[in-house]
């Protein structure tokens, strides 16, 4: 089963309003030589709007960083997913793992969140963190497997085909150390078999999953390569409009 390849930019809450166009400007174009691989910019909500400008008429698509599981009302501050779909917004980032440790999001409210999101026609990515020591390889794939359970609750076969999984080691995230691609693969195969024994190994054979965590050019190929890694999602790296450039022309 050969699924497409996906490189998605999480720019955190680093770039600024006034740098946004420039980089797309400088990317847009180049990515007519990577026909294979999607590419994806993800931006903090006051980016957005200048995000979707600067990226129409292009192939990039423009996620967001977080929502709000309500669709609307009076939730001073927060996201609706009503509101990104209608800006044109394709993907949201769910319960990253800065999200999970310090806002304190639990895997309910990243599974109201996927479901919010599918109900809106936004793509959900949804981040599955490690950010337990663990003491047993069991732990380990027991903690994996109940955030895939949890986030996925009340997903319907069909919606399965709009859904991303990203495996987000916390200790890999911004240290510049990613898992080696080897662990990475173990981690991301207990993620598809948990999707299989879920709903099924069709559908399990066409969910796209991602790696994330200190993903460069330097490993990116070595992780892609990697049966089960179908993406990845790049914080760091990915604010470099050029080295965002190498991802994609390593995934393609
Ligand atoms: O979502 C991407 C991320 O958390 C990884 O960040 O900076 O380690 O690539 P970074």
């Amino acid at each position: 089963m050969s699924r497409r390849p996906i490189v998605i930019a999480n720019w955190k809450m680093n770039k600024l309003p006034s740098e946004v166009s420039q980089y797309i400007q400088y990317v847009a174009p180049k990515l007519d030589g990577y026909s294979n691989v999607d590419a994806v910019l993800a931006g903090q909500d006051v980016l957005l709007n200048t995000m979707v400008m600067a990226a129409k008429d292009t192939s990039i698509e423009i996620g967001a960083e977080n929502m709000y599981w309500q669709d609307k009302g009076a939730y001073t501050g927060e996201t609706s997913p009503r509101a990104l779909a209608d800006l044109g917004i394709s993907k949201v980032i769910i319960g990253h793992s800065e999200r999970r440790n310090y806002f304190r999001e639990t895997d309910e409210m990243v599974n109201l969140k996927t479901l919010a999101a599918l109900r809106n026609g936004v793509e959900p990515i949804i981040a599955i963190d490690e950010a337990v020591q663990l003491s047993s390889l069991n732990d380990h794939a027991h903690w994996i497997v109940n955030q895939v359970v949890e986030s996925l609750k009340g997903v319907t076969e069909q919606e399965m085909s709009r859904i991303l999984l990203a495996y987000e080691p916390t200790a890999a995230i911004g240290s510049g150390q990613a898992m080696t691609p080897v662990d990475a693969q173990k981690s991301l195969r207990i993620i598809r078999q948990t999707v299989a024994d879920m709903f099924n190994q069709n559908i399990a054979d066409r969910v796209r999953i991602l790696y994330g965590g200190s993903v460069k050019p330097a490993n990116a190929y070595d992780l892609l390569k990697q049966p089960d890694i179908d993406g990845v999602l790049v914080g760091d790296a990915a604010l470099d409009a050029t080295t965002f450039l190498e991802l994609i022309s390593l995934a393609d």
